[in-house]
């Protein structure tokens, strides 16, 4: 039993070292960092504005580190993509 358990320990370690960084977790994460910093200023409304500043999957990216810059974030890349990645999926829904 014990000898069960120790194996299904590492072969749980083992999944999450070697786990690519899915889409399911970015979105995750995206939804977390938007929800935590995000939702003070702005909300679906400025999204879907018809003189609205983002067209797509780049300018999305530029909007998020701008407003992450302006509140003094330090966010990493990989931060700034899940965030912009989480936004197309609820809100611009480019392809
Ligand atoms: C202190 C207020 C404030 C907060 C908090 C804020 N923003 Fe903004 N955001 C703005 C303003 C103001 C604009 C409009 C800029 C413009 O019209 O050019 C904007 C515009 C945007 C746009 C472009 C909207 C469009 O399509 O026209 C995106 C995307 C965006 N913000 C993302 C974010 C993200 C991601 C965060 C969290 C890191 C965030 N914002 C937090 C003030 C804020």
């Amino acid at each position: 039993m014990r000898h069960t358990l120790v194996l299904s320990a590492a072969a749980l370690t083992a999944t999450l070292l070697m786990a690519p960084a899915t889409q399911a977790a970015d979105l995750a994460l995206g939804k977390k960092l938007y929800s935590e910093n995000c939702v003070k200023c702005h909300g679906a409304e400025k999204y879907s504005r018809p003189d609205r500043k983002v067209h797509s999957m780049s300018t999305l990216k530029t909007y998020v580190q701008g407003c992450a810059t302006n509140l003094s974030l330090s966010w990493f890349e990989d931060e700034v993509d899940a965030v912009a990645a989480y936004m197309n999926k609820e809100f611009y829904k480019f392809k």
